[in-house]
């Protein structure tokens, strides 16, 4: 059964690459994820490729703009076939609750809608770099009250603040957390990481996992290992 909680980021410009890494893998051990880098190759038709595969699929575009143009561009994702889409929560509440008008959350064929906080990338230093003076924890708390009350799915967050969100939502909200690490990987340039078990343990919902898997030798152990692990924190 699709179960998994890792979504494997299938971050590649060539859609031979991304396929050659779907191929190691199987749709009841994880869920992909399509962002700009390889849409911008694949377009609609690798996504459907990948869902029909029994993939289930996050289109993860981050849509933000005037709420008209978010709306249509929400109605075009969820005709592929995915299973969550998501747009930044800073684009205002008028922009989540067009998104969320053109996706009906009582249609059983609609996508999870996930708004995005605070990207992972950014700290404290760049927030106040763009003339934002508050600090994440407030920032992420702020944004995820305007995804609760646009009636959205879940969020996009950092593991860290995971555990925040969960206090205050609990499963009307799930937490989708990029940032994730194995013990001993390189940070790159995600600045708010936690391990898989941290991250659950922390009230993540879904774990968002690129180089840690795409760049290792034997994707699928690792996977493997990662859910095995996270069966055990389930059942304490
Ligand atoms: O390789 P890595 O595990 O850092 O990949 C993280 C993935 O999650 C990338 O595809 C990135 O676009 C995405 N992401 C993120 N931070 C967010 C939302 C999505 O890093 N807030």
């Amino acid at each position: 059964m699709k179960t998994g909680r890792i979504i494997v980021a299938l971050d590649f410009s060539e859609v031979s690459n991304a396929l050659s890494l779907v191929k190691q893998l199987s749709p009841d051990s994880c869920a992909l994820k399509v962002g700009k880098e390889l849409f911008l190759c694949g377009g609609p038709r690798l996504v459907e490729d990948l869902a029909n595969k029994g993939y289930r699929v996050f289109l993860d575009l981050k849509f933000h703009d005037i709420p008209n143009t978010v709306s249509k561009a929400c109605i075009n994702a969820s005709r592929m076939g995915v299973w969550m889409l998501n747009v930044h929560a800073l684009g205002g509440l008028e922009m989540l609750k067009a998104a969320r008008d053109a996706i009906p959350k009582d249609r059983p064929d609609s996508p999870l809608l996930l708004a995005v906080t605070i990207l992972t990338s950014m700290d404290d230093s760049d927030l106040e770099e763009i003339g934002i003076e508050k600090k994440i924890p407030y920032m992420v708390k702020k944004l995820s009250s305007f995804a609760k009350a646009s009636g959205f799915d879940g969020v996009v967050c950092s593991a860290r603040e995971a555990g925040q969100i969960a206090h205050d939502y609990g499963n009307s909200l799930i937490r989708v957390t990029p940032g994730i690490r194995l013990d001993g990987d390189s940070k790159d340039e995600q600045k708010r990481v936690m391990t898989p078990t941290e991250a659950v343990r922390n009230g993540a919902s879904y774990l968002v996992m690129g180089r840690s898997i795409t760049q290792s030798r034997n994707p699928m152990a690792i996977i493997d290992k990662i859910n095995t692990d996270l069966l055990a924190v389930d059942n304490c």
